[in-house]
C-alpha cells in the first residue's frame, strides 16, 4: 500500500507508517505467536499492570485484560494508529491509552510486565533500540531475546526466469528482502543477538569456510530458549538477501528519528564467483 499524493508536512510520515504497521496484521501467524506468548505468562499477567509498547491496534492489551491483568497501559506514538486502539479499547476500562513515544511514557505505579513487537526483518532496523531508553523497568519483558541468523546457499541453485543469476549479482552490497522465497533453506549460523538490555548496534561476522554466494538474513524471537515466531514461518519477517562478496561483512544499526539506518559492507577482496 503506497500514498502517492504529496500530503500536509508531517501527515505522510505517519499515514505512511499507519499502513505499513496495519499490514502486519494478515501475519496471522505472528500475532497468533504472540497471543501464545501471553497465554503461556498468564500467572504472571493475572492481576499484574502490563504495558502493551508500541500496540498498534491493541490486540495485545485486550488479550491481556483477557488473561486478568489489573491494568494495561497501551502505548502507541503513531497518531492514527493510537485513535484506532483507543476506539476498539474502551469497551475496557482497565486500559489506559496513552499517545507517547514509549520512551517518554512513565507511569505512576511499578510495571509487571512489558509486551512489545518492535522488530523488523533485520531484528534492530525498525525500533527494538526504544527499549533500551525505558523510563521504568519491567519485572518481565516478553520477548525478552532475539537473533538475526544468516545462511548461505548458491544464486543459481534459486534464481528464476525474472530475478536471473545476472539480477542478483547486481545487488552487490543492498540487501533485498523478499528477493526469493524462503522454501526450506535453514538458518545456519547467528549473526547478531538482542536480550532485553543488551543491544548490539555493530557486528562482524565471518563466513570463512562456509560454502555458498548468496547470503540470506532472516530473524528468530525468542522467549528464554522457547521460540516464538522465525523469519520465513511469520510473512512479516521475509529472508534478506545479498550475493557474497568476500568473507566478512559488517552489519551497523543506527537509530534515526522514523525507525533505524542500516549500513552494510564487506570487508574483503572481492571474490571471483
Ligand atoms: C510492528 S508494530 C506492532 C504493533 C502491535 N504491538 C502488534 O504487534 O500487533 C510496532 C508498533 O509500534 C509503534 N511504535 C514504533 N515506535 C514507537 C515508540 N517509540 N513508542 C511507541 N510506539 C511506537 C508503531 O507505530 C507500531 O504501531
Amino acid at each position: 500500500m503506497d500514498i502517492l499524493n504529496v500530503l500536509p508536512e508531517g501527515t505522510f510520515a505517519a499515514l505512511d507508517d499507519l499502513l505499513t504497521f496495519i499490514s502486519i496484521y494478515d501475519d496471522r501467524a505472528r500475532t497468533q505467536a504472540y497471543l501464545r506468548l501471553l497465554r503461556a505468562h498468564r500467572q504472571a499477567i493475572a492481576g499484574a499492570v502490563c504495558v502493551d509498547a508500541g500496540c498498534g491496534m491493541g490486540y495485545f492489551a485486550e488479550a491481556m485484560v483477557r488473561l486478568g491483568a489489573r491494568r494495561v497501559y497501551a502505548v502507541e506514538a503513531n497518531p492514527y494508529l493510537y485513535a484506532l486502539a483507543a476506539d476498539r479499547l474502551t469497551a475496557y476500562p482497565e486500559v489506559v491509552c496513552v499517545h507517547q513515544p514509549i520512551q517518554d511514557f512513565e507511569p505512576e505505579e511499578s510495571v509487571d510486565v512489558l509486551v512489545h513487537e518492535f522488530f523488523g526483518p533485520l531484528l534492530y532496523d525498525e525500533d527494538v533500540h526504544v527499549l533500551e531508553a525505558l523510563r521504568f523497568r519491567p519485572r518481565l519483558v516478553l520477548p525478552d531475546r532475539a537473533v538475526l541468523m544468516g545462511g548461505l546457499t548458491w544464486i543459481e541453485a534459486v534464481a528464476d526466469e525474472t530475478v536471473t543469476p545476472a539480477v542478483v549479482r547486481q545487488l552487490k552490497g543492498a540487501l533485498v528482502s523478499g528477493l526469493f522465497d524462503e522454501g526450506t533453506l535453514p538458518l545456519q549460523f547467528p549473526v547478531a543477538c538482542w536480550r532485553f538490555g543488551k543491544a548490539e548496534r555493530e557486528v562482524v561476522c565471518d563466513l570463512s569456510g562456509r560454502e555458498g554466494d548468496l547470503l540470506y538474513l532472516g530473524l528468530q524471537i525468542y522467549h528464554g530458549d522457547r521460540l516464538i515466531c522465525q523469519a520465513g514461518r511469520c510473512e512479516n519477517w521475509p529472508y534478506v538477501w545479498t550475493p557474497r562478496a568476500g568473507d566478512r561483512f559488517r552489519l551497523r544499526f543506527v537509530p534515526v528519528e522514523r525507525g533505524t539506518d542500516v549500513y552494510f559492507a564487506w570487508e574483503e577482496v572481492e571474490r571471483n564467483r
